[in-house]
């Protein structure tokens, strides 16, 4: 949600932080704020709006110091506004506090804290700790920090700076992520690895409950009780290049593109002579006999591709399988026990309410499996096994790549797990691998096709306020991400429908210039889709149809055509999203929408 940098070395700690927001800001853009420490204490500067305004300011008016904390932020308590901006201050503004999460007990602390006499600042649950941190300092900051941190219900991932220790900062971590950078007499702490990338790769991610001292030449880690505990350096495989644009005028365009890389990574190793092999998961074939029930849980994109994720689990391994998006299945007292088979997707491992119904699901005695594309996140710590998409940091907020991913990852499982339990079909599992292998060399021909003709129709229809988005089995997920990318990146309305379910309503909808997007592959819902289109065009609506190449039908009917490669149907939805990527991308380029920062939206979201 939040991004969070902190600094402490030899260099321009202004400088180290604002060129670190920079990589975070995808996580949250409404407010950024610095505390840097100089000759006079510990000096905040906060702006309101993007990191360039908070950049400008620093410019015109630097802040020298050589440690500092910085944030960027995505409302929750209290609107954009600059007294509401990270870094919070105590009252003697000796005490200074970046945190990701929410406090959810603020306004009892806030309370207390009011009733003896303080005086609050801001609208944020964040303003409670550096109060509470004030009020328990007696010389010791970790000390106060744990005291203030054993108040606190809720998640959080803090940093916090004090004016009287010049090389220390504390930190500490319940239900957010964050990390420390170990360089030359200079360390970091972030929210993510990619603020650290031009100077270190060698992290410690902080565990659940976790504190730790952090000075320019060492590292102390300490669990909730204080205990000082040993940590485990590790280093991060990710590089410069793949968080930075490549040339791409957007990340979501870069990502769109890194789409053959991504899926042939996910496949890579996980095929052998024809078969899946998901070995490096150790699954236990005895115990997964027992599994009668799986449920898909996730949010946003992830829930879309768990959606064709149940189409595939269902058809291999022949359990009933229900997908549930992750923020109603806590409250809607689903069955779970422990013949239930849980399956968590998530892009960032950090989506608090993916996190929450996955701890649910454990807490009755669930196995959990997690398909989660960021390393040592959350939710694959949270699960018994986890199968890595690699698709790469993803940093655009419309998700893309880790989108294909994810479907990659989806067909293996689907495989695997049928393989596993005793439904091994061979003719289908080579007909299928057979079209994933095709995959990476098929969706770099479509990156490489047809992309001035979605542009046109990106412009064609760039004034219309609805679209329609159909598709039917495999690809009404498709129709789903279809629209929920236009919704998000273009801000223009789009709904995705069950191709069959239109003549009971939305069919209501269509006149001469209402546009629908019909996703009409090759298979075996292709004749209902023509049908479901023919009833458009029927009704004067305009039809844009993405179809196999060379239908002839499907162009004779559409308004504009969008061709994908001849695939096996069930990696359909892999090839089929990629035209739907490009045109809510042109759509909202040639709106001028910032899109890979859309208002409103953040990357992650660690909040319930
Ligand atoms: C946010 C992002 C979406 C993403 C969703 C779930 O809403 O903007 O792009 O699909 O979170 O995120 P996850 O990291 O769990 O896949």
């Amino acid at each position: 949600m939040c991004g969070i940098v902190g600094y402490l070395g030899p260099r321009d700690a202004s400088k180290v932080l604002i060129e670190g927001l920079a990589r975070l800001e995808y996580r949250g853009y409404d407010s950024a704020g610095v505390a840097v420490l100089n000759g006079s204490g510990l000096k905040l500067r906060r702006a309101v709006g993007r990191l360039r305004n908070l950049a400008d300011s620093l410019k015109a008016d630097p802040l020298v110091g050589h440690m500092g904390i910085g944030h960027t932020r995505w409302a929750t308590h209290g609107a954009p506004a600059e007294k509401n901006a990270h870094p919070h201050s105590s009252e003697d503004g000796k005490v200074a506090v970046i945190h990701n999460g929410i406090i959810e007990n603020y306004r009892d602390l806030k309370g207390e804290l009011q009733a003896a006499g303080v005086r609050f600042a801001s609208e944020t649950d964040t303003e409670c700790i550096a109060h509470l941190v004030a009020r328990h300092y007696q010389g010791d900051l970790l000390a106060a920090v744990h005291a203030a941190v054993k108040r606190l219900h809720g998640a959080w991932a803090l940093v916090v700076a004090h004016a009287d220790h010049p090389d220390l900062l504390v930190v500490a971590r319940r239900g957010s992520p964050l990390l420390i950078g170990l360089g030359q007499s200079e360390n970091f702490v972030a929210s993510d690895v990619t603020p650290l990338l031009p100077y270190t790769r060698q992290v410690i991610y902080l565990d659940e409950g976790q504190l730790a001292t952090v000075s320019r030449g060492q590292v102390r880690v300490f669990d909730a009780a204080l205990k000082p505990v040993a940590h485990k350096v590790e280093t991060s495989e990710l590089t410069l290049d793949a968080a930075e644009k490549g040339g791409f005028e957007h990340f979501m365009l870069k990502e769109i593109h890194e789409q053959p890389v991504a899926v042939e990574a996910t496949l890579r190793g996980r095929i052998q002579g024809g078969r899946v092999d998901l070995s490096e998961l150790s699954l236990d074939a005895a115990a997964l006999k027992s599994v009668r029930r799986l449920q898909l849980i996730a949010c946003g994109t992830s829930l879309y591709s768990a959606m064709v994720g149940k189409y595939l689990l269902e058809q291999r391994t022949a359990l009933p399988t229900e997908c549930w998006s992750a923020s109603e299945y806590r409250y809607a007292d689903p069955v779970i026990d422990p013949s239930v088979l849980v399956i968590a997707i998530s892009q960032s491992g950090e989506t608090a309410d993916t996190l929450e119904a996955l701890r649910l699901a454990r807490g009755r005695g669930a196995r959990t499996i997690a398909i989660c594309n960021v390393m040592g996140s959350s939710i694959p710590r949270t699960c018994d096994a986890t199968l890595y998409t690699r698709a790469g940091p993803e940093i655009g907020v419309a998700s893309t790549k880790a989108y294909t991913a994810q479907l990659a990852a989806f067909e293996l499982l689907a495989l695997g797990l049928g393989r596993l339990l005793g439904r091994p079909d061979d003719a289908e599992e080579a007909r299928v691998v057979k079209g994933l292998e095709a995959l990476p060399a098929q969706i770099r021909r479509l990156l490489d096709g047809d992309i001035v003709g979605v542009k046109r129709c990106a412009k064609r229809y760039q004034s219309v306020t609805n679209f329609m988005y159909i598709g039917r089995h495999f690809n009404y997920p498709t129709a789903l991400e279809g629209a929920l990318k236009l919704k998000e990146i273009s801000y223009i309305h789009a709904e995705g429908y069950p191709g069959g379910e239109m003549k009971h309503g939305p069919l209501a909808l269509v006149e001469g210039t209402f546009p629908t997007i019909a996703i009409c592959p090759r298979g075996r819902t292709r004749e209902k889709m023509i049908s479901n289109i023919q009833e458009i065009k029927a009704r004067k609506g305009v039809v844009v149809v993405v179809a196999t190449e060379g239908d002839q039908e499907a162009r004779e009917l559409a308004d504009y055509l969008i061709e994908i490669p001849p695939c096996e149907e069930e990696v359909s939805p892999i090839l089929a999203v990629v035209p739907l990527q490009l045109l809510a991308y042109y759509t909202a380029t040639q709106l001028g929408r910032d899109v890979d920062k859309p208002r409103n939206l953040a990357k992650s979201v660690t909040v319930e």
